[in-house]
């Protein structure tokens, strides 16, 4: 099946606005396709890209518990941040909506609708995890258990994250309720579904028989095994109480589930972006190509249109919704195309281990620009050429490091700086005119012109590394040339010589200011403005006669900057820093001691005394030798708290003391009592001070 497309619609994962998004999923979905939607900009492609956050499904009111504060803030916190972050990284969507937006839920709605009046979804009551304590029917994600396929006893309701299997709440062994610690009960409840098994022969067709060739295989054998191992009706609808209501009469209570409406989102961000380029009311779009004769009903076309090109960019976790059920209810509701390609992306690791927000073991995109503001081009290299494309990969900072120093820095920016610095020089700043061309010459302009359509082709094949590796090679051939003719060995004797190379480099360098645009936005720009060209498409790379002779460059600013050892070890030091972090703010509570009678209690005479006097004990880094006013006495307590309070900090300070405590002598001092202490997680001490000065010798009970 070979279509002719003559416009593109792509689609970015929506991210959850449940939290910060991390580098993983920098290299998951966005970058590459970002990478690829400005590729074909630059070719003059009609292509839109939209994206948008995914405010919906469980991950939202969980994480509104977990903050103590509403779904609301969740989403708008989040949004807000992951927004920012994708604009100072450079993606270029042309809408980055809300799956909040009325538009959304109308869409959505109706689309639900659309599918229920054909009488293509299934009724179904059915049994259902309730807890009875909280009151409310379990979402999948409320509900963890033991995984039945590989024993992990932390999977969830809807998926194992160790296996990766998708479940369903009724196979985990011992599920319990997150909400509530309790074995839920089943209770009745009414469904609408999705009968994905109708369409195992259409499925089979499509993807089974026409993208054999043309899907990656990790994606295309997913959907093998999916389609193989036999479909089930999925709901399409669930209880919950945050989420886009059930446009029913009698579904009270109930939200479309959110597989069902965020993918919609792609189709509403699409709508609202014409319905602002339309009213001229831009408040999430950012339309990169000229919609300026668009009309409102226009966004028909890019789901509609069979010349349409849909391409759907995600990570693994994904694929089964982008490839089995967004495609079935596109399908079925006989209105939409289905995509051409999904070319889903592994995950992407972090200095050997898995990349995980909630244990505190990633870098989330905030965390890098906050450090690296100036540099969003070297995360996009890094990334670029470490994309988990055919398997899992590795993200370290000491690659990191070395993909900026050795590569960007000791390739690209030092071709680049040469062959301006050079032409500033030797011709006051004007491209030089190419006399008699050599061999050298004539070679360094074959290779000029054969890049771009390799790096064109990998991007086609969605090969980002392999096109990004190409891309560094153009700059190698560009240094190499400057190595091989040293121009500045011949300035004393052959100013035409001089000229011809300095023209050729700089042909070169003009050519990756075009082809640098979609992997390197930023360095793009500044290579254009440094040469003094602007508005080049990808017809226009490997042309050997771009620049014209005498046109003026400009202020020449270096392009990259090499990144010293201790910034690395300051960041590989934070993450493991984090890490440590999170892991102590998990750690359960001591369990309570052996339970003791009222009588055990009262013999302990527990009384706030005050800190008179406080210094540090000769040859022990622990212990401060406290005089404490208890009311009854002023007496001497040694304390181990050196390590935390200096001396000068306690003194007038009211403290929680054991007075009663039979008398000890440390280090040579007798301690007659002791001061009560909380230890925190983390192991620093606290102090246990009454809330408001009291006299000393008040009794604690
Ligand atoms: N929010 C989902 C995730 O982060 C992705 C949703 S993609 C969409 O895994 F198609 F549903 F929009
Ligand atoms: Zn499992």
């Amino acid at each position: 099946m070979s279509t002719t497309f003559t416009r593109y619609t792509v689609t970015a994962a929506l991210p959850y606005a449940n939290g910060p998004k991390h580098i993983g999923h920098l290299a998951g979905a966005y970058i590459p396709s970002d990478v690829y939607v400005r590729y074909l900009r630059l070719t003059g492609k009609d292509v839109i890209f939209v994206c948008g956050s995914d405010e919906h499904g469980t991950a939202i009111p969980n994480q509104a518990l977990k903050e103590n504060t509403t779904s609301k803030a969740i989403i708008d916190k989040y949004d807000a941040l992951i927004r920012d972050c994708f604009n100072k990284l450079g993606m270029s969507f042309d809408i980055y909506h809300r799956t909040s937006e009325p538009i959304h839920h109308q869409t959505s709605q109706e689309f639900f609708l659309a599918l229920y009046n054909k009488g293509l979804l299934t009724e179904e009551v059915s049994e259902q995890y309730f807890d009875t304590e909280a009151n409310v029917f379990l979402a999948d994600r409320y509900i963890v258990g033991t995984c039945p396929r590989c024993g992990n006893t932390n999977a969830y309701g809807d998926q194992c994250e160790n296996c990766g299997s998708t479940l369903s709440p009724r196979e985990l062994i011992n599920p319990r309720s997150t909400l509530s610690g309790k074995t839920p009960v089943l209770r009745e409840t009414k469904h609408w579904y999705l009968p994905l098994e109708r369409y195992e022969p259409w499925l089979r067709d499509w993807i089974l028989k026409s993208h054999q060739q043309d899907w990656k295989p990790n994606v295309y054998g997913q959907c093998k095994s999916w389609i193989e191992a036999g479909l089930q009706p999925r709901a399409m609808t669930r209880d919950l109480d945050w989420g886009i209501k059930v446009p029913l009469p009698d579904a009270e209570g109930k939200v479309l589930y959110v597989w069902f409406d965020a993918p919609v989102g792609y189709i509403s961000a699409t709508r609202a972006l014409f319905e602002e380029v339309t009213s001229g009311n831009l408040k999430f779009a950012t339309p990169r190509s000229d919609l300026s004769k668009a009309k409102k009903e226009d966004w028909k076309k890019y789901w509609q249109a069979e010349d349409t090109r849909l391409i759907h960019f995600i990570g693994k976790d994904n694929i089964v919704f982008h490839c089995i059920i967004f495609p079935v209810m596109l399908h079925t509701s006989g209105e939409f195309i289905v995509p051409d390609n999904v070319p889903a992306n592994e995950f992407m690791n972090l200095e050997g281990d898995k990349m995980s927000t909630s244990r505190g073991w990633s870098i989330e995109m905030h965390e890098y620009l906050d450090d690296f503001p100036d540099k969003p081009d070297v995360l996009r290299y890094a990334l670029l050429t470490n994309l988990p494309e055919a398997k899992d990969s590795e993200f370290t900072w000491k690659d990191f490091q070395a993909k900026n120093n050795n590569e960007l820095v000791a390739i690209l920016g030092n071709f680049v700086n040469r062959a301006v610095v050079l032409t500033q020089k030797y011709f006051d700043n004007k491209v030089p005119s190419q006399k008699v061309l050599t061999e050298v010459d004539k070679k360094a302009l074959e290779e000029l012109e054969l890049y771009p359509s390799k790096i064109a082709s990998s991007i086609e094949a969605f090969r980002f590394r392999e096109a990004t590796a190409n891309l560094m090679d153009l700059a190698r051939v560009g240094n190499k040339y400057l190595a091989e003719t040293e121009p500045w060995k011949l300035a004393k004797t052959d100013m035409d010589r001089v000229g011809t190379i300095l023209n050729i480099a700089l042909q070169i360098a003009a050519s990756l200011a075009i082809v640098t645009e979609p992997f390197l936005p930023f360095t793009s720009r500044k290579l254009k403005n440094m040469l003094g060209v602007s508005d080049l498409a990808w017809s226009d790379a490997g042309n050997g006669a771009l620049l014209k002779a005498g046109a003026a460059l400009n202020e020449a600013p270096l392009l990259f900057e090499k990144i010293e050892d201790e910034r690395i070890e300051i960041q590989i030091k934070k993450l493991i820093d984090k890490k440590r972090a999170v892991e102590v703010a998990q750690q359960p509570a001591e369990p309570a001691k052996a339970e003791i009678s009222f009588d055990d209690f009262s013999k302990m005479d527990i009384r706030i005394g005050k800190i008179l006097k406080a210094e540090r004990v000769e040859k022990s880094k622990k212990l401060l030798k406290l005089q404490v006013d208890t009311g009854i006495d002023v007496r001497t307590v040694m304390s181990g708290i050196a390590e935390h309070f200096a001396p000068e900090v306690v003194i007038g300070k009211q403290v929680t003391i054991l007075v009663n405590l039979a008398p000890r002598k440390i280090m040579g001092v007798e301690s007659q009592g002791m001061i009560l202490m909380a230890a925190d997680k983390d192991g620093s001490l606290k102090m246990l001070s009454p809330s408001g000065e009291v006299v000393p010798g008040s009794q604690v009970s």
